[in-house]
C-alpha cells in the first residue's frame, strides 16, 4: 500500500480494489449478525482501516491459495492410486482442448464434467477445510433432534471431514469413487453432508473461483504429465494434526510425474 502511495496504482488488483473501496469512506450494509428488535438486519457501518484492508488481503491470500492447492494436490493423489479414472479423465481433457484451440479457458473447463466429480470425490475424502466453527449469536438455542440447549456465545465445532466419511451419508465412504457426483452434487442421503465450502451466510466467498482455479491446475498438469505414485508415496497418507488455515498431510503427498509422450 506504501508502494501505492496509499492509492489506486490501475493495476486491477485485489489492493486495489481495497484502495478504492477506502477512497469511496465507510462501508455500509446490512449486518449478518447484527438484527433490529423486528428481527430486520442492522444497518452497520464499517471504516477500512489499514488494518482491515491488510487483514482481508490475509484472509484472501490464506483462503484463496491454500484451500485450492491442497484439494488439487489431493485430487492428483487419489488419480496417481486409480489410473482407470486418470485415463477417463485425461481423455476428456484432450478432446475438451481440441474443440478450444488448446486452450485452458473457462468454456472449456466447463465442458470437463469427469474433472469436476474427481474434484468434488476427492474434496469428500480431504476437504481442505476439516472443521467449521460457528458461535451461537441467540441467548438459547436448541438442537431440536438432539433436543441439546446451548447459550449465546458458545462455540460449535462442525466436523466437516467426519461427516463426508460417515457411511450413514455415503455409502462405501473410504472408496474414492467420482460416480456419486454424476448428478452434480451427489447421490447425498440427506443435506449439509457435503460441506467443503461451508453453508449459509458464511459460506466460502469464492467457491466458484476455487472450483474454476483447481480444475484449471488440474488440466495443465493432466494434458501434459501422468502422475503414478513414488517409492515413498503411501496411499491413505496421514493427516498433520496441527494443520491450521487448511489440512496438511505429515509427510506431504510425493507423487512421481512422467511427461506424456503424445
Ligand atoms: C477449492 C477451493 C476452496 C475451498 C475448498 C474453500 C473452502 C472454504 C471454507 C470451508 C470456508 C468456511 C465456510 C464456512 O465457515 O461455512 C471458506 C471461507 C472463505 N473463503 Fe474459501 N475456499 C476455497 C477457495 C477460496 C478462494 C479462491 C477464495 C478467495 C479468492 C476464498 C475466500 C474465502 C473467504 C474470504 C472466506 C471467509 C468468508 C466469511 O467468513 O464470510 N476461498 N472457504
Amino acid at each position: 500500500m506504501k508502494e501505492r502511495n496509499f492509492k489506486p496504482s490501475g493495476r486491477n488488483d485485489f489492493i486495489d480494489i481495497m484502495l478504492e473501496l477506502k477512497q469511496k469512506g465507510n462501508l455500509v450494509g446490512e449486518s449478518i449478525e447484527q438484527k433490529n428488535a423486528d428481527g430486520s438486519p442492522q444497518i452497520v457501518d464499517v471504516e477500512l482501516t489499514n488494518l482491515l484492508i491488510t487483514a482481508q488481503i490475509f484472509m484472501f491470500f490464506g483462503a484463496g491459495f491454500e484451500t485450492s492447492s491442497t484439494a488439487a494436490s489431493y485430487a492428483l493423489h487419489q488419480l496417481a492410486y486409480n489410473p482407470e479414472y486418470q485415463d477417463i479423465v485425461r481423455s476428456e481433457i484432450d478432446q475438451v482442448l481440441a474443440k478450444h484451440s488448446n486452450k485452458i479457458t473457462y468454456d472449456a473447463i466447463v465442458e470437463m464434467k469427469c474433472l469436476k466429480m474427481v474434484f468434488y470425490e476427492s474434496l469428500r475424502m480431504y476437504p481442505s477445510v476439516g472443521f467449521l466453527y460457528r458461535t451461537c449469536t441467540v441467548p438459547k438455542y436448541t438442537f431440536p433432534e438432539i433436543n441439546l440447549t446451548i447459550n449465546e456465545g458458545v462455540k460449535i465445532m462442525i466436523p466437516v471431514q467426519a461427516i463426508q466419511r460417515d457411511e450413514k451419508y455415503f455409502d462405501n465412504p473410504n472408496m474414492f469413487n467420482p460416480e456419486r457426483f454424476k448428478s452434480g452434487l451427489g447421490e447425498q442421503k440427506q443435506k449439509f453432508v457435503f460441506l467443503p465450502f461451508g453453508e449459509g451466510p458464511r459460506a466460502c466467498v469464492a467457491s466458484k473461483l476455487g472450483l474454476m482455479q483447481s480444475l484449471a491446475g488440474l488440466a495443465a498438469v493432466l494434458q501434459k504429465f501422468t502422475v503414478e505414485p513414488a517409492a515413498c508415496s503411501v496411499k491413505y497418507p496421514k493427516s498433520e494434526p496441527t494443520g491450521s488455515v487448511t489440512e496438511r498431510f505429515a509427510d506431504g503427498l510425493p507423487l512421481k510425474i512422467r511427461k506424456r509422450v503424445i
